[in-house]
């Protein structure tokens, strides 16, 4: 008997340990998602999806800022899975990333259970599968984090609110794509555009309301413009960044990026179009769907709304007008702009140029001349662990370099506290979308041609977003600053699957030699363990 109550208590005490997320005030959501393969016709052809719960999209994860998060994910598909949480910081958490260079995949018929806190954040991010090319099959949904009661947003509570995940799609099978790809050739053109994985949805509202729309890319490689024929946008948040409430015709959303939009019913009772279609693309793909009023008699009618299709000028115009509300409050009750990033001092500048070299006769993708392959041991469990000859914080020079590409497992070093400057140059003619997992970072400058330290003159050193993904423009440059406040294993990543998949990511491994829970949260004791990791202990 007094056995089982030591017992009862040694693992309550481990229970608490091994979750060390001691704010008892917040509060805990569980869930338990089954992921399935199923048949849907999403462009009008049957095909293999990827379900969550039996749902396509999955569903919608709706959490209140510094909730945790318990989500037990059943892996019932034929190949190992997991899935990543886009734009969710997981701060001291890198365990729970889901990529695989912090987590063993999850085995068929076996599951995993992720715990995450929201921490500090409010605004619009999105998951989705991380694993070999599950993406292309579904899998993926929207995160929405709303505030807590009494943090005041930047505009009065919308009379509703939509989540809309646009994307292109493949009719072709997830698995033949990825052979496609690992055979060494580069996917064909998408064969359409899904919005919330359907070719026409409805949006229903009240005339005369003000609705809040979330909108994701959630597609694998295509850039896509946003428009409602007849109204207009209003932005007030992008990926966790109370913006200047600019109105806009229409907006660019790159893929794995995700924004907030007002719109107020204000037009004649009717149906209009809601459209999204392709940016930079020769053959240009539209989706649309209906916004419906809920006193209208009348269908969609009229030309689509015209949007821009190759003006990159347009774009790189459009993202600088983009910028923080200074005075708006974030997550937690001070003003965004109390930070002041512009007068930090750069602790190091980080150049990475990507490129689509052929190795061995096969398309890769590459970062300062390395090309990311995947290890079986996950870079965070070697770390951990101390596992030798996994990875090494020398694989990668962190300026560009002439000479030929190559296959390695690409880790920049980085220490816990240091204020970087990033700058993405993209010397080929498509575009880029770079995105950096457990932080959100300030977008300060979008320039044409090759980088320079001059370049810096047009940096916006006083109200750029932060974001979690940015665009690259063709034969142009972007610069991003990072504060280094969370130390891990951080994935940095093309958003474009092709390019994530052959090669072009590498990780940023932010550490401190001081251990600390303070500074990190102890290997979770369900941890996953795979390759080398095998027969150590969590
Ligand atoms: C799998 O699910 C069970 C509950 O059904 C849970 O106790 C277990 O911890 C989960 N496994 C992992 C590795 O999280
Ligand atoms: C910024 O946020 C403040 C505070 O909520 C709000 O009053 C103001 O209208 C916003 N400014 C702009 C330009 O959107």
């Amino acid at each position: 008997m007094r056995d089982t109550v030591l017992l009862q208590l040694i693992c309550g005490v481990l229970a608490i340990l091994s979750f060390p997320l001691v704010k008892a005030e917040d509060p805990y959501k569980y869930y338990t998602w089954t992921v399935t393969y199923g048949t849907l016709s999403p462009l009008g052809v049957p095909q293999q999806v990827i379900l969550i719960n039996g749902q396509f999209p999955g569903p919608r994860l709706d959490v209140v800022t510094n909730d945790n998060i318990i989500l037990n994910l059943i892996n019932k598909l034929d190949q190992p899975f997991l899935l990543t949480w886009n734009g969710i910081k997981q701060r001291k958490n890198s365990w729970q990333d889901g990529v695989l260079g912090t987590n063993c995949p999850i085995p068929p018929n076996s599951n995993y259970t992720y715990k995450f806190q929201t921490k500090d954040q409010v605004g619009s991010y999105t998951y989705f599968p991380s694993t070999q090319f599950h993406k292309a099959a579904g899998g993926f949904g929207g995160i929405n984090i709303y505030q807590r009661p009494r943090i005041p947003i930047p505009f009065p509570n919308p009379d509703g609110d939509f989540t809309l995940l646009i994307g292109d799609w493949y009719k072709v099978n997830h698995k033949a794509l990825q052979q496609t790809l690992d055979s060494g050739k580069s996917l064909p053109f998408p064969d359409g555009l899904l919005i919330s994985g359907q070719a026409h949805s409805t949006i229903t509202g009240d005339q005369g309301k003000t609705y809040r729309f979330r909108i994701s890319n959630v597609g694998l490689s295509t850039s896509l413009n946003f428009r409602i024929q007849g109204h207009t946008l209003k932005l007030i948040e992008v990926e966790g960044s109370h913006t200047i409430q600019n109105a806009y015709e229409s907006l660019d959303v790159h893929v794995g990026q995700s924004f907030s939009v007002l719109v107020t019913f204000n037009q004649p009772p009717k149906d209009y179009y809601i459209v999204a279609s392709t940016r930079f693309t020769k053959l240009v793909l539209t989706a649309t769907a209906v916004l419906h009023y809920t006193n209208s008699q009348k269908p969609v009618s009229g030309p689509l709304p015209v949007g821009p299709t190759y003006q990159i000028h347009w774009s790189m115009k459009q993202a600088r007008t983009q910028r923080w509300n200074l005075t708006a409050n974030a997550a937690r009750p001070n003003p965004q702009g109390s930070f002041h990033y512009g007068k930090i001092t750069l602790t190091k500048t980080i150049v990475l140029a990507n490129s689509a070299p052929l190795i061995n006769g096969k398309q890769r993708y590459a970062v300062n001349r390395v090309s990311y392959i995947n290890t079986d041991t996950p870079l965070k469990l070697a770390d951990y662990f101390n596992i030798p000859d996994v990875f090494s914080v020398d694989s990668i020079q962190s300026v560009p370099s002439s000479g030929p590409a190559y296959i390695a497992t690409s880790v920049i070093p980085a220490s816990l506290h240091d204020f970087l400057e990033v700058v993405f140059q993209n010397n080929e003619k498509t575009i880029q979308s770079w995105h950096l997992d457990g932080y959100d970072f300030w977008v300060v400058g979008y320039g044409f041609g090759q980088w320079t330290p001059a370049s810096r003159k047009s940096y916006n050193l006083v109200d750029s977003l932060t974001r979690h993904t940015a665009q690259v423009y063709p034969n142009s440059w972007t610069t991003i600053y990072v504060s280094l406040d969370n130390q891990g294993m951080w994935n940095m990543r093309s958003a474009i699957w092709e390019r994530q998949h052959l090669g072009q990511q590498l990780y940023l491994r932010v550490w401190t030699p001081v251990q600390s829970l303070r500074n990190e949260y102890h290997i979770p004791s369900n941890a996953l363990l795979c390759g080398k990791a095998l027969g150590h202990h969590p």
